[in-house]
């Protein structure tokens, strides 16, 4: 996650508690990019990954420094693969890409990456255009790929996880519930926010651009009041542009900010170590899976 996972001790935390931590690169310069990966590399043993999306201005030398530091896994988003995986596959790199369309999941298994991440229309950021949700995205995926699936978005806890094992994905990919931690590089007021938020209080601004879910704030209403009411496309545009993701995220600006973050927020009621976060999703998984396996006759007392 752009300015939340965009350091070291976040990634480290997740990754020595069982999980595989990110460090989203988007947002970074290229010499913090440097300095966090190598912290990283000297604070965990366990897998972890870095997000570089493709089509970055910054990303040939992300890429360069991912190489460098022979990353165990690479989770790349928007844009093409093909001329990066080779150099990546020579050091042993496993090569995850995100996806929000089954067009997409196609186009990058031809491309011959390892795995993919899929993110449905309930995901915080950059969710599908289609707004397809994770429940049949995700099952779509998996009848259509022979790669290994992450679901992701609309998963905050234990019981989402094992739904989305119950799709037949391998993995999930939880953004949301983790800027609910201390570690989480983001204004204080961003997680507040995110508290606060209910399941219902999130916006899908920049319908047929590249559309953002975000918490509903006086930003998101006033480019929906704005879409109601048939401003030109390049009107809305400008609107889009006028917000940043940064401005709610480095300077707590959560009114006119894009704070990013997906429908999942509405069942994020505290803020936790990574760590313990983490032991609480396997404790919940656990439980998730037993009620399943103990069959109907329990289903309306575990929860
Ligand atoms: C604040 C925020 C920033 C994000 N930044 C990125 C990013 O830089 N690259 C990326 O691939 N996905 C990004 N995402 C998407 C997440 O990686 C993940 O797919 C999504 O949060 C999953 O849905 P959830 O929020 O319901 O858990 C971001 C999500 C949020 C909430």
């Amino acid at each position: 996650m752009s300015w939340a996972s965009s350091n070291s001790a976040l990634v480290i935390a997740v990754s020595n508690a069982g999980g595989m931590g990110v460090l989203a690169g988007g947002p970074m310069r290229v010499e913090d990019f440097a300095r966090a990966v190598a912290q990283i590399k000297a604070g965990t043993s366990k897998p972890w990954g870095v997000n570089i999306p493709l089509n970055n201005p910054r990303a040939p030398q992300l890429l360069d420094i991912a190489f460098e530091a022979r990353i165990p896994v690479m989770v790349a988003s928007q844009g093409g693969v093909r001329g990066h995986l080779a150099r990546f596959r020579g050091i042993g790199t496993k090569w995850l890409h995100v996806v929000a369309s089954i067009e997409h999941a196609l186009k990058a298994q031809a491309a011959g990456v390892d795995a993919l991440v899929v993110d449905g229309a309930e995901a915080g950021g950059h969710p599908p255009p289609a707004e397809v949700s994770t429940l049949v995205l995700v099952r779509r995926v998996v009848k259509s790929v022979k790669l290994p699936v992450v679901a992701s978005g609309g998963i905050a806890d234990g019981y989402g996880i094992a739904a989305m094992l119950a799709l037949g994905a391998e993995g999930v990919q939880l953004g949301t519930r983790f800027i609910a931690t201390p570690e989480a590089s983001v204004h204080p007021a961003y997680k507040e926010a995110v508290l606060k938020a209910d399941v219902g209080d999130t916006a899908f601004v920049g319908r047929g651009g590249h559309p953002i879910r975000q918490l509903r704030n006086a930003f998101s209403d006033r480019y929906a009041t704005a879409e109601r009411a048939g401003t030109t496309a390049e009107e809305l545009e400008k609107l889009f542009a006028a917000a940043t993701l940064k401005q709610a995220a480095l300077d707590g600006d959560v009114a006119w900010g894009k704070v990013e973050a997906g429908q999942s927020a509405g069942l994020v009621d505290d803020i936790l170590p990574a760590a313990e976060l983490m032991r609480r999703l396997v404790a919940e998984l656990n439980q998730a899976s037993a009620r399943l396996n103990q069959g109907q006759s329990t289903f309306s007392e575990a929860r």
